[in-house]
C-alpha cells in the first residue's frame, strides 16, 4: 500500500477551509501537514495558514504518491445515503446497476452510497438484505452501505430488525405512499417505530399521502387526463406535509429518531422545522431536483413530461427558495440523490396515456456533488455547508462517523479534489450514469471533480476512471448516537 499526498489544495471540512496537505497511508488519512512541510514537496500555491502551520510534518518521500492540488478544494468524499441500483419498480428495474451507478457516482466526487435493501412482501427482510447484498457485493466501485426497506410490516419482521442493526443496517424506510406496494398504515408505522427506538435505528419516511392520492389518481384517469403532467397535479404539496407532519406525531409517540427522504415540498418543511425547534431527533433531506427543477417540465410536450416524473414530485418555483433556506438553516440536515433512473425508451414509455404508470424516478448521483456547489457560487451556502450536506451530516446521521465524512487522521482517505472554477455542461452525451437522457441537460455549472480517492486509491483522475469494479466494500454502519438539535425559542431562524 503506498503513501499519498494531497498536496497544495485548500482543505475544506465541516468546520471551514484551511491550507494544508492531506498525507494518507494506505486507506487512511494519517495527517494534515502545514503546506509544504513535506520533504520534497513543491511550494503551494495556496497561502500558509496560521491553523495550518500547527499541523504535523511528513517525513521520508520515497514511496510518495503525489497529488497536485494547488488551486483546488479538497474535500471528504460525497456519502450519497438515498440512492436506488437495479430497484423493482412498476414491472421494470431503475436502469443503473451497482456497477455503472457506483461507476458514476464517483464521477461525480460520491466515495460512499447507502442504498435500499426490500423486504419483499410477504417474506422476510434477511431475504431482502441477501438478494440485494449478492447484486451490490463484487460489483460496486465505491463503498456502499443499505437501508431497510420494510414493505411489510409484520411481528416476525419487527423481531428481525434489532438482528439487522447489529449487522450494519441501522435505518429502515417505510412509506406512507404506495397503497399496495410499500404502504404502512399509521399502526404499522408506529410499531416499526417502537421497535427501532428500541434497538437504536433510525425510521426514514416516504410522506405523501398516498391513499389520498390514489384517488386523485384514479379522477385524473377517469376524467381522461393521462400526461404526464397529471402526476404533479395528483400530488399536492399539502398532502406531503400533511403526511410530514403525522411522521413526526407518530415518532414523537414512539420517541424514535426520524428521517424525512426527499422532502420537495414547503409545508412539508415548515413541519420539519417546527419540529426542530421543539428540540426533536427530527431530520430530513430534499434532493437536487427539487432545487433546480419546476414542474412546468412535467408538462412538455408528448412524453417529454415523463422524464421528470418522481415522487414526491418536482414542485413550483416558490418551492426551491424554502429549500435552499432550510439547507442553510440546517431544518435541511442533508442533500441526497434519490438517484433512481429509469430510460425514455421501454421505460418511462410504460406510462404514455396512462401516467400512474410511469416508473417514478430521476438519475442524480454523478451531478450531487456539482448541484450543491452551486450554492456555494450563488452565496446561498458557504463552503463548509456543502461538505457539511453533501458528506459530514450524512455520515453523522446514519452511523458511519468519523470513518466516512470527516478528513480526521484515522478516516478513511476518502478525498475529492476538486475545481472550483471549471465550468462545464451537464448532458447525456457527458455523463457515465447508463440512462438516455439527462434530468438537467445544457445546464452549465462552475465547479467540477478532478480527482476522487477511494480508501486511498485514486478511482477517477481528470475525468478518466482508474478504479476497478469489484472494489468497493460493504459498510456496516453503527446505531443512531443522536445529533444536536438545539430547541429554539427565540424565532431565530
Ligand atoms: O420517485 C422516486 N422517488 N422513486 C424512488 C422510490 C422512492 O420513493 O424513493
Ligand atoms: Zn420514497
Ligand atoms: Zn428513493
Amino acid at each position: 500500500m503506498s503513501r499519498l499526498l494531497v498536496e497544495g489544495g485548500t482543505v475544506v471540512t465541516a468546520s471551514g477551509p484551511v491550507a494544508a496537505d492531506v498525507l494518507v497511508d494506505g486507506e487512511k488519512v494519517v495527517a494534515l501537514l502545514a503546506p509544504g512541510s513535506s520533504p520534497g514537496s513543491s511550494p503551494a500555491s495556496s497561502p500558509a495558514s496560521s491553523a495550518a502551520s500547527s499541523l504535523g510534518r511528513a517525513s521520508g518521500s520515497a514511496d510518495l504518491v503525489r497529488v497536485d492540488a494547488r488551486g483546488k478544494l479538497v474535500v471528504p468524499g460525497g456519502i450519497d445515503v438515498h440512492t436506488h441500483m437495479e430497484m423493482p419498480f412498476g414491472g421494470t428495474f431503475s436502469a443503473d446497476t451497482f456497477t455503472t451507478g457506483t461507476r458514476a457516482a464517483a464521477h461525480g466526487g460520491t466515495t460512499t452510497i447507502v442504498d435500499f435493501a426490500i423486504q419483499p412482501r410477504g417474506g422476510s427482510a434477511r431475504e431482502g438484505l441477501d438478494t440485494w447484498m449478492s447484486r451490490a457485493e463484487g460489483h460496486c466501485a465505491i463503498d456502499f452501505g443499505f437501508h431497510m426497506i420494510l414493505s411489510d410490516v409484520s411481528e416476525p419482521v419487527l423481531k428481525e430488525m434489532p438482528g439487522l442493526v447489529a449487522d450494519g443496517i441501522s435505518s429502515f424506510k417505510l412509506f406512507m405512499a404506495y397503497p399496495g406496494v410499500f404502504y404502512s398504515d399509521d399502526g404499522k408505522i408506529l410499531t416499526a417505530m417502537q421497535t427501532a427506538a428500541d434497538c437504536g435505528a433510525v425510521v426514514m419516511m416516504h410522506a405523501e399521502n398516498g391513499i389520498a392520492i390514489d384517488v386523485l389518481v384514479a379522477q385524473a384517469l377517469a376524467a381522461g387526463k393521462g400526461d404526464p403532467r397529471m402526476h404533479g397535479e395528483t400530488r399536492p404539496s399539502v398532502l406531503e406535509g400533511e403526511a410530514t407532519h403525522r411522521a413526526i406525531v407518530l415518532a414523537g409517540v414512539a420517541n424514535c429518531p426520524l428521517y424525512i427522504v426527499h422532502l420537495s415540498a414547503k409545508e412539508a418543511l415548515e413541519e420539519v422545522a417546527a419540529a426542530r425547534d421543539a428540540g426533536r431527533q427530527v431530520f430530513a433531506e430534499t434532493c437536487p431536483q427539487y432545487l433546480f427543477l419546476d414542474a412546468s417540465l412535467m408538462a412538455g410536450p408528448g412524453m417529454e413530461g415523463a422524464k421528470y416524473v418522481c415522487s414526491p414530485p418536482i414542485r413550483e418555483a416558490e418551492h426551491h427558495e424554502a429549500l435552499w433556506r432550510g439547507l442553510g438553516t440546517d431544518d435541511l440536515s442533508v442533500v441526497s440523490t434519490d438517484h433512481c433512473p429509469f430510460c425514455m425508451k421501454d421505460q418511462k414509455e410504460l406510462g404514455r396515456g396512462d401516467f400512474s404508470k410511469i416508473p417514478n424516478g430521476l438519475p442524480g448521483v454523478e451531478h450531487r456533488m456539482d448541484l450543491v456547489y452551486q450554492g456555494v457560487v450563488e452565496h446561498k451556502i458557504s463552503l463548509a455547508r456543502f461538505v457539511e450536506l453533501t458528506s459530514t451530516a450524512p455520515a453523522r446521521l446514519f452511523g458511519l462517523y468519523p470513518k466516512k465524512g470527516s478528513l480526521l487522521p484515522g478516516a478513511d482517505a476518502d478525498l475529492v479534489v476538486y475545481d472550483p472554477a471549471r465550468r462545464h455542461t451537464l448532458s447525456v452525451e457527458a455523463h457515465h450514469m447508463s440512462v438516455d437522457y439527462s434530468a438537467y441537460e445544457g445546464m452549465e455549472v462552475t465547479g467540477a471533480v478532478e480527482t476522487v480517492i477511494s480508501r486511498g486509491e485514486v478511482v477517477v483522475d481528470h475525468g478518466a476512471f482508474t478504479g476497478r469494479e469489484g472494489r468497493g466494500q460493504f459498510v456496516e454502519r453503527s446505531p443512531f448516537a443522536g445529533v444536536d438539535v438545539p430547541a429554539r425559542t427565540d424565532g431565530a431562524r
